[in-house]
């Protein structure tokens, strides 16, 4: 049978080692996961309990589109504790974590053809999801030497989506850059999406929601970080007034609503902030511990981890394959590490990511090994 062209993007990197990792593990070796970007920690206590209520008490079948009401007023209520921002919960929508928001966004906002700026490096499904929908995506590369601040002007773009803190790198834009970028965007009729899902992640600096710049943007946020709820598919959008219908139509057709008992989850996960912030605690320890370590692993950052929960590191010295070398570093130091050619197609095969995300214990024994790894290398 036929295969449609758009259909043909390229594997999402990080999945498919987290699969070699699985039949390692299943053939009996021990492998220490800092490929993917998943707290090893359960839903936050709150969360497990009213789930567990739920599920004997009520149907859980769907819900309206836009989500359950409740949860919708409770996130536009941390927009006023994290950003001191007055946000109406009607424009809080609620969706099966980010990826469905990031369909939602670029099916509103775009037409086939059109061309929409991310990030090299950067989070490499925005591409591939573009590409799926005939939108074309441009790469705008950044760098350490320009503290990870895209350029927009010369590339014709429609919209541009950006993250901070960003994934592969971490880094967080200031206030200031951020604010240039999206008035930029305003001014020119570019439309800006915010990636925030590493929100409440930082370390460093604080994080700006483009939402504190201006309404006319899209922000898109989950409970799979901050929350550690990846498996959960749960997350949110905020969009402009006059494009809540409008995304409420495309949410009724292609999803109908996001699932019923993770978003009574998530109503669990807001009243457990404390604990999310216990396990943040556990993040900065990791991401102190690798940070010391680099030295001896004879490695240097490509970009300051300033948030979220990953190291992206120069191993131009080691290799100028990193898909290689990632494979290596899986079957002989039995760690699981994600190539940077995930995230940047030029300049990623000098690249690896790290991530802390999992308890200390391990990331310490991650430590060891790749200690081990790099010395005999
Ligand atoms: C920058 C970024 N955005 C979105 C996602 C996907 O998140 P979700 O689990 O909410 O779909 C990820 C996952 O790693 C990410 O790194």
């Amino acid at each position: 049978m036929r295969q449609s062209s758009r259909s043909k993007v390229a594997p999402f990197i990080v999945m498919d080692v987290m699969e070699q990792a699985r039949v390692l593990e299943n053939s009996g070796k021990n492998i220490v996961h800092m490929e993917v970007g998943q707290p090893s920690s359960p839903a936050l206590s709150h969360a497990r309990s009213k789930v567990v209520s739920a599920i004997s008490s009520e149907t859980l079948g769907y819900t309206v589109a836009l989500g359950l009401p409740e949860l919708r007023r409770k996130i536009s209520l941390l927009y006023g504790k994290w950003y001191n921002i007055d946000l109406d919960p009607r424009r809080v929508i609620i969706t099966s974590g980010s990826s469905a928001a990031f369909i939602l966004s670029f099916i509103s906002l775009f037409e086939a053809g059109d061309k929409v700026g991310v990030t090299e490096p950067g989070y490499p499904s925005y591409q591939q999801i573009l590409k799926s929908l005939s939108i074309n995506p441009v790469g705008l590369q950044t760098s350490k030497n320009t503290q990870h601040i895209p350029k927009l002007e010369g590339n014709n773009l429609n919209g541009v989506i950006i993250a901070s803190p960003a994934n592969p790198t971490g880094s967080i834009l200031s206030k200031g850059s951020l604010t240039s970028l999206v008035n930029e965007c305003v001014d020119r009729e570019i439309s800006f999406i915010s990636d925030e899902i590493y929100h409440g992640l930082h370390y460093d600096l604080p994080c700006t929601s483009a939402l504190e710049i201006s309404d006319n943007v899209y922000v898109i946020n989950s409970f799979s970080k901050y929350f550690a709820m990846t498996g959960w598919r749960i997350g949110w959008m905020v969009v402009p007034d006059s494009h809540v219908r409008l995304i409420e139509r495309l949410a009724q057709n292609l999803f109908i609503c996001a699932p019923h008992i993770s978003q009574v989850a998530a109503l669990g996960a807001l009243k457990s902030i404390s604990e999310a912030e216990t396990l943040k605690g556990i993040y900065k320890v990791n991401r102190d511990l690798l940070l010391n370590a680099l030295p001896k692993l004879g490695l240097e950052l490509e970009a300051e981890p300033d948030g979220g929960f990953y190291l992206y590191l120069n191993v131009s010295s080691k290799t100028n394959d990193s898909l290689a070398l990632a494979q290596d570093i899986l079957v002989n130091a039995g760690v699981a590490v994600t190539p940077g050619i995930d995230f940047d197609s030029k300049r990623g095969n000098t690249t690896l990511r790290l991530s802390f995300a999992r308890g200390t214990d391990e990331i310490s024994e991650g430590i060891d090994r790749l200690t081990r790894y790099f010395s005999e290398l």
